[in-house]
């Protein structure tokens, strides 16, 4: 440090690349360099704080690697339209060959006011009825539906729960277009948000409803699906990723999402493997924070060598027992949902008492 300047690298190895990170009395910089002229912003980005400085560069602006925000890389102003969105902005000047920082002349950062989306507002139960909502995920053409055994078994759960005087919703997977989840996480866990990174970016992506239904509408979500090559159905684990978000909340916030829950299980194999699918499925949504009736899940399979598949059709569409079951399943989740409502909502543990450890990052990530 030389007076009000800091020495952070030899301008000619630093003019080598146009965009990194380099660190000046502790404050993480974005620095870049373009045609041989520096420009110094700091590295912690508007939105939720990621590194700027292991962005990318697009003409003067700096893209934040894990959202895409932009920002001038010498006076740190956001891109136009987003003016009001400025990190702070460092003089950099280069003398007898080094690259100097002045980090007290800082520009302030600013926030332009972003409007929060809809699913960002606190969970509160709503007054009413016990709310159930079924989730078939089964896939099929959009314009020429099937006949679909978990389905048909929903739909008798469904009913079941509505003769318990619930209100109930059915959403079909098959019929929303949703992106697949682009691993906002894989890149940091500060940067898989709630609602979803994708939600937030794409009007169009209409996983809004299944978010909007777990997250702040239903008391019961009935799950039913499938059995592919011996899992849960593709659109299943499609949704799945896609609620990491959820799940992620309790790791980077301590903030549990899902209280007061109840989820159950349908599940109908044209071969076999139901209970294995019954524990990712259980497994899963524990992580998300549901509870479970005694008994969650039921199942139908005729088995490996099933093969006729009709007949597989058949059995389920034509069984008293396995709708009457189905129905069954409902009401016992009606039921646990009835006492947990009774009773105060679950105090919120610690990192929802799932693992030993904190996150381990270094704060703010930049
Ligand atoms: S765009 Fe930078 S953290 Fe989201």
């Amino acid at each position: 440090m030389d007076g009000e300047w800091t020495d952070v690298g030899s301008a000619e190895v630093l003019a080598e690349r146009e965009l990194q990170r380099v660190v000046a009395e502790a404050v993480p910089i974005a620095l870049s360099c373009v045609g041989g002229t520096f420009g110094a912003v700091h590295s912690a980005c508007n939105h939720v704080g990621g590194p700027l400085g292991q962005g990318t560069l697009a003409g003067d602006y700096i893209v934040c690697p894990w959202h895409q925000w932009k920002f001038h890389r010498q006076t740190g102003i956001g891109e136009p339209g987003y003016e009001a969105d400025a990190v702070p902005s460092f003089p950099v000047k280069v003398e007898n060959g080094r690259v100097l920082v002045n980090i007290k002349a800082a520009t302030k950062r600013t926030r332009k006011p972003h409007q929060p989306h809809p699913l960002a507002r606190p969970v509160s139960r709503a007054e009413g009825p016990v709310r159930v909502v079924g989730l078939s995920t089964t896939a099929m053409q959009k314009d020429a539906p099937r006949y679909s055994g978990s389905h048909h078994l929903l739909e008798s759960a469904l009913a079941a729960a509505k003769a318990q005087g619930c209100e109930t919703q059915l959403i079909k997977l098959s019929q929303l277009q949703f992106r697949a989840c682009e691993g906002f996480y894989s890149k940091s866990a500060r940067a898989c948000t709630w609602p979803c990174s994708i939600t937030q970016m794409d009007d169009k992506d209409e996983l809004t409803e299944v978010y909007e239904a777990l997250v702040h509408w239903a008391d019961v979500v009935l799950i039913a699906t499938p059995i592919r090559w011996g899992q849960a159905s593709s659109l299943y684990f499609k949704m799945a990723e896609r609620l990491n978000c959820v799940q992620n909340q309790v790791t980077t916030h301590d903030r549990v999402l899902i209280q007061n829950k109840v989820a159950s299980f349908i599940i109908v194999g044209g071969q076999d493997n139901v209970q294995g699918v019954a524990g990712q499925m259980l497994g899963f949504f524990a992580e998300l924070g549901f509870h479970f009736p005694q008994f969650p899940y039921i199942a139908h399979s005729r088995g490996w060598s099933a093969e006729d598949m009709e007949n597989n059709v058949a059995a389920v569409r034509d069984s008293k027992e396995l709708h009457e079951g189905a129905g069954h399943l409902a009401i016992r989740a009606v039921e646990l949902a009835r006492r947990l409502l009774a009773t105060d909502p679950a105090v919120a543990v610690e990192r929802g008492g799932r693992k030993a450890h904190r996150l381990i990052d270094n704060l703010p990530p930049a």
